[in-house]
């Protein structure tokens, strides 16, 4: 089958066309628009800015993804769009279009929540026999984006339970932040973490502590603005090493560092007590290289019998491929009857900017 996959949650507006056969799929298309250098100048996202972006890309881009492709509209089983959660204004571009199109070409439309589609980048490079041999059940996904920080537990498919999740910011969010306050500009993850990678402990004439907040706390929340707000004190102290970048390196190190450990040590605590057996990391967070490796050798170390997948990096920040492969996933657990209502959908979807997983 053929899926028409649209995301315009935050700041990318991002088409996509896939063909599943077997339970695998095929990305025919991938196309993305990203907004950073407009929102940049302002430090972050504009709601209204982004909406008016989206209204003004996602035509040509849906037209490109369907040239790319090769595919005619007639040949599309199935749309697919982000609900929620996400910026209404945003939001509300590629639902309408979803929805305009489901009327028009008289296709089934399906609304994806945004989360289950960072879960389901990690099911894009995998063959039908790799789904079965690497991802088993009980999984536990880390959701970690510009938006959100969740341990989620998933018992099969599809099926979700929040066991954790950040009481403040997320951790790409603080990225974000404290790029702002060391002026590496939007967003601040890639900026960071290049910065970091220059550090070198041996030469660097600074030591920087910063604290890991909630790391043994008992349960499986997350808490980052403290660390946030324990940079910013540092910053007020060293003004004048602003540019320095040996001083930057050190803290964009630290920092990165102590996001790491959280996660880390909170990932392996909920594997143990949940007896996972599969590690799925997912979200713009989940491009950071540190991340990745560190997640990956600590859960070895812990059990090696665990399989853990990581998305593409391509896929891990936003994408419109992860919700046609979340899509696929949705549609072949559906009956035949569930399937022939998606025709009336175009009526019924809403943006629901706190969709929850469920
Ligand atoms: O998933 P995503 O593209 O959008 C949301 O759903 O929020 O995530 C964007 C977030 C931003 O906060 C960005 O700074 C962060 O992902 N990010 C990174 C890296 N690349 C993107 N954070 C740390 N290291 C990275 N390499
Ligand atoms: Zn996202």
């Amino acid at each position: 089958m053929i899926i028409l996959g649209i995301e315009t949650s935050c700041d990318d507006t991002a088409i996509s066309i896939l063909r599943e056969e077997q339970n695998t799929l095929t990305v025919l298309s991938g196309v993305i628009s990203s907004q950073i250098k407009l929102h940049a100048e302002w430090g972050g996202v504009v709601p209204n800015l982004a909406a008016r972006e989206h209204l003004k890309n996602i035509l040509p881009l849906l037209e490109l993804a369907l040239r790319e492709a090769k595919i005619s509209p007639a040949q599309i089983d199935l749309i697919a769009t982000t609900q929620g959660p996400g910026l209404i204004p945003a939001l509300l571009v590629g639902t309408t279009v979803a929805k305009t199109l489901s009327f028009v070409w008289k296709k089934p439309l399906l609304g994806i929540n945004h989360i289950e589609g960072h879960i389901y980048s990690n099911f894009i490079q995998l063959s039908a026999e790799q789904k079965i041999d690497i991802v088993r059940f009980p999984a536990l996904c880390l959701v970690v984006s510009g938006g959100h920080t969740q341990l989620v537990l998933m018992r099969d498919h599809l099926q979700y339970e929040i066991i954790g999740e950040t009481l403040d910011d997320a951790a790409g969010e603080a990225f974000d932040k404290v790029a702002r306050l060391l002026n590496l500009g939007y967003p601040g993850g890639p900026a960071i973490s290049a910065l970091a990678a220059k550090f070198k402990p041996q030469n660097s004439e600074f030591k920087i502590e910063l604290p890991r907040p909630m790391k043994i706390s008992k349960d499986f929340n997350f808490s980052f603005s403290g660390l946030k707000t324990a940079v910013l004190y540092l910053v007020k102290k060293n003004e004048s090493l602003l540019t320095d970048e040996a001083f930057l390196a050190a803290v964009c190190h630290e920092f990165q560092q102590a996001v790491v450990d959280v996660l880390v040590h909170k990932t392996l605590a909920a594997a143990e007590k949940y007896n996972t057996k599969t590690v799925l990391l997912a979200g713009g967070v989940s491009a950071n290289a540190q991340l990745r490796r560190q997640l990956g050798e600590a859960l070895a170390k812990f059990d090696p019998t665990i399989t853990y997948t990581i998305p593409e990096a391509k896929y891990s920040v936003d994408n419109a491929v992860m919700i046609g492969a979340a899509a696929s996933y949705r549609w072949n657990q559906m009956t035949a009857e569930q399937k022939t209502l998606l025709a009336d959908n175009w009526r019924k979807i809403e943006t629901n900017a706190n969709l929850r997983l469920n």
